[in-house]
């Protein structure tokens, strides 16, 4: 049970709604160091984390690339909605599909292909990988084309059939990876095909990837438990997401989120029953920001629910609409409402977060996890280009509900229940513009994390469930903000997690 925390409660009382830079955290007695804090967590019902970070469901945020790097540092990235559903589920493919303990379903060439189709094929698809196992035409495997057939052919009209390896090293249907790891590196191969009694393909096992997992690197890993990258989707509401989540299903999307501005409406509820009537999944459904809105998701059936309403840097609801909660307050009333279940349903803040200080700051208000746009848009794996101005470098980043991404997308214009809207009608709740280029996402959540666990360090908490219950907040004066930031002093250094006026930033 988290504790009252007097400043939320008396704020509560007076219908005053604070934000992040309302509050500070309260130091306290503490046993664990921050290196030894456990920042286990769960995103949903059934899907944990290892560090409480999502990524953004935006189209300047959460790719395939950036989704498979935050699933390798233990979060999980929430695939838009702004693609077709084809896209969409091969998005999710590729992340389920990029670190397979066992793949089920791998991509195979016949051996009557030429080799310039399968290298253009490749390409245009971005695989990862440059091995394929060989079928004729009655899909029985009869070789293996590696990456280095590839490179030393001099002639791409060849057929596979004339490049490929034919001494196979296959095991059957049901290898364990342990079996399968031994029998790879006795053999020295780096593909394992798993054949049936016909001979023909039913998996593989890849050896870069069965070794992560059987080595230290793969401890931060967020995965099944088959060993696949962890990944959720975003869908909307109606007939079209429930086909959205039975193609996303097929692919072995760990989480469904329910992805509205307003989820606390007949149509998202609706949605979400038909949803979890017909599959087995978890589902997360957002936003909201008050504690009566949860109550109804949590009795509908939602296994996460996500918490914001106009807090984003790229949101003008507050502006445009008049509604809205400051996050702190949105988020404690809503984890007060969710206690009263006995099913424990997580809590993920979504937006407004600025600095590393923020996310223990969110999870000491009730959070589990917390979802981040702008604090991840403009990294490498982001989507988008880096752009240079004014002697800078900088990625695109903008709202699901600005100008732009309505008019590309129904499902943008659908999150601000305007799909049936004309083009030249449409209102806005989002802008569009540019973040810094912010270089590798594992450089830059080392620093978020860096933060969280100094933060749990001076809390005097080992965990985030421990930091949920415990942590507690003083209220902030505008002089102790500004007594907070640097001052009385030229900076003259840059520091890899505090950001300057000089940067354009704040
Ligand atoms: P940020 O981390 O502060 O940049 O906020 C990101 C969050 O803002 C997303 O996860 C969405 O919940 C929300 N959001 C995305 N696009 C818009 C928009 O156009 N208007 C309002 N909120 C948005």
């Amino acid at each position: 049970m988290m504790k009252n925390k007097l400043v939320l409660e008396r704020a509560r009382e007076d219908g005053l709604a604070l934000t992040f830079d309302d509050v500070r955290l309260r130091t306290d007695y503490a046993v664990v160091m921050p290196d030894c804090v456990n920042l286990e967590s769960k995103f949903s019902r059934n899907v944990g984390l290892k560090i409480p970070i999502v990524s953004a469901a935006m189209d300047t945020v959460t790719e395939y690339k950036l989704a498979i790097e935050l699933a390798k540092l233990g979060g999980i990235g929430v695939i838009h909605r702004s693609l077709s559903i084809d896209d969409q589920a091969s998005q999710v493919a590729r992340v389920k599909h990029h670190l397979n303990g066992l793949i089920e379903k791998p991509i195979c060439v016949y051996q009557d292909d030429k080799v310039s189709s399968v290298l253009s094929r490749r390409e245009s698809k971005d695989y990862t990988f440059h091995s394929f196992p060989v079928l004729e035409r009655g899909d029985k495997l009869v070789g293996i084309v590696t990456g280095n057939d590839f490179e030393f052919c001099e002639d791409e009209s060849l057929s596979i059939k004339d490049i490929m390896s034919t001494q196979l090293l296959t095991a059957p249907e049901g290898t364990s990876i342990d079996d399968a790891f031994r029998l790879m590196c006795r053999e020295k191969k780096k593909i394992l095909p798993l054949i049936n009694n016909d001979g023909k393909l039913v998996a593989m096992y890849a050896f870069k990837d069965v070794k992560r997992i059987k080595t230290r690197s793969a401890e931060t890993y967020n995965v099944d438990t088959r060993g696949q990258l962890r990944v959720a989707a975003a869908v909307g509401i109606g007939e079209e997401a429930l086909e959205r989540v039975s193609r996303l299903s097929d692919k072995n999307v760990d989480v469904i989120v329910l992805d509205t501005a307003h989820a606390d409406t007949k149509i998202v509820i609706d949605t979400l029953k038909k949803i979890k009537k017909a599959h087995s999944i978890d589902v997360v459904v957002g936003n909201i920001s008050v504690g009566a809105s949860a109550e109804r998701l949590i009795e509908a059936g939602a296994d996460g629910i996500k918490i914001g309403q106009g807090p984003g840097s790229i949101c003008t609801t507050r502006v445009v609409a008049g509604i809205g909660r400051p996050q702190i307050s949105a988020i404690y009333d809503c984890a007060k409402s969710a206690e009263k279940y006995e099913r424990s349903i997580p809590l993920c803040a979504d937006g407004g977060l600025r600095n590393s200080g923020d996310i223990p700051l969110a999870i000491a208000a009730g959070a589990h996890s917390v979802m981040m746009g702008s604090m991840l848009a403009g990294t490498e794996e982001a989507p988008g280009k880096i752009v240079f101005a004014e002697g800078l470098q900088w990625k695109d980043y903008r709202g699901m509900g600005s100008i732009g991404a309505m008019e590309k997308s129904e499902a943008a214009r659908e999150r601000y229940f305007q799909k049936q809207t004309g083009k030249n009608q449409l209102v806005p709740e989002g802008i569009e513009g540019l973040v810094l280029y912010k270089g590798r996402l594992s450089d830059v959540l080392f620093q978020y994390v860096g933060g969280l666990r100094n933060g749990m360090g001076y809390a005097g908490v080992a965990s985030i469930e421990e930091l949920r219950e415990r942590g507690d907040f003083d209220r902030m004066t505008s002089a102790g903000f500004s007594e907070s930031h640097p001052h009385d002093i030229k900076i003259t250094k840059g520091s890899p997690n505090y950001r300057t006026e000089l940067d354009g930033t704040r």
